[in-house]
């Protein structure tokens, strides 16, 4: 079923070499991946939001559209064991003072971690002779892997001036308000049963920390198309408005 959503959302003019580029990454990487920790649909959910502001945007090119589809399914390949401010807290309630500083240390260290191991993996499976991509479109999209996730750490990435980017990075952010982020959050958690309110306010939860929050990581002259979030293209604000509507908040 997952590919053939992959194989539905890819231009058709890529199809087969994006399909060869993610068997490869599935059987690497993905498939070892715990789905409970980080759903495989969040690529294809990635994938199927770029090419759409793509097309909103006018990126139409057969490279660009190339870069794109490489980015939404290579982005998150290296495994991020998240530590939570919940654990550095129970480390330091539980008088485990140096244990909470170590815990404090790793999780400012995951991010940046993150995105070298994706760039990394993502470099290994774009090298190899049989996928033939054209190697700018291999290393501009292994620059952008590497630094995907900036924008969580503060950082105002990525510029006005790469466009593409700019998309990559508002597909990934929708995730958490789209239809079917939110119930992975709170399967991460180990939380089940959950019903639509339960998701509908973990929506809402992510829309303030992520869209809403990230915005504080741009100069004040940046020009966004909401009054709220860092989200700069309209049709990501088109995005989050039929995701605010789907979830009512
Ligand atoms: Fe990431
Ligand atoms: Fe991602």
């Amino acid at each position: 079923m997952l590919r053939n959503r992959l194989r539905a959302a890819l231009p058709e003019q890529v199809r087969d070499l994006v399909t060869a580029i993610f068997d490869v990454a599935w059987e690497r990487h993905l498939s070892r991946r715990d789905p409970a920790e980080s759903p495989h649909e969040h690529e294809i959910y990635v994938l199927e939001a770029t090419m759409r502001l793509f097309a909103a945007e006018g990126l139409i090119g057969l490279e660009v559209k190339l870069f794109g589809c490489v980015v939404a399914l290579l982005h998150d390949l290296g495994e991020i064991r998240r530590v939570t401010e919940l654990d550095i807290r129970h480390a330091r309630e539980q008088g485990d003072l140096a244990g909470a500083e170590r815990l404090a240390a790793k999780r400012a260290r995951q991010r940046p971690e993150h995105m070298i191991a994706s760039a990394e993996l993502a470099h290994e499976i774009l090298s190899m002779p049989r996928l033939a991509i054209p190697v700018h479109v291999r290393d501009r999209a292994v620059e952008h892997i590497g630094l995907h996730d900036m924008v969580k750490l503060g950082v105002p990435y990525p510029p006005r001036s790469d466009w593409a980017a700019v998309c990559c990075v508002e597909a990934d952010t929708l995730w958490p308000v789209s239809p079917e982020g939110p119930a992975a959050d709170l399967r991460r958690r180990g939380l089940g049963g959950f019903g639509r309110a339960e998701l509908a306010a973990q929506a809402c939860a992510n829309f303030e920390t992520q869209l809403v929050a990230y915005r504080n990581s741009f100069p004040r002259h940046e020009r966004f198309s909401d009054p709220e979030t860092f989200l700069r293209t309209s049709e990501g604000a088109g995005m989050l408005a039929e995701y605010r509507a789907y979830w009512e908040f």
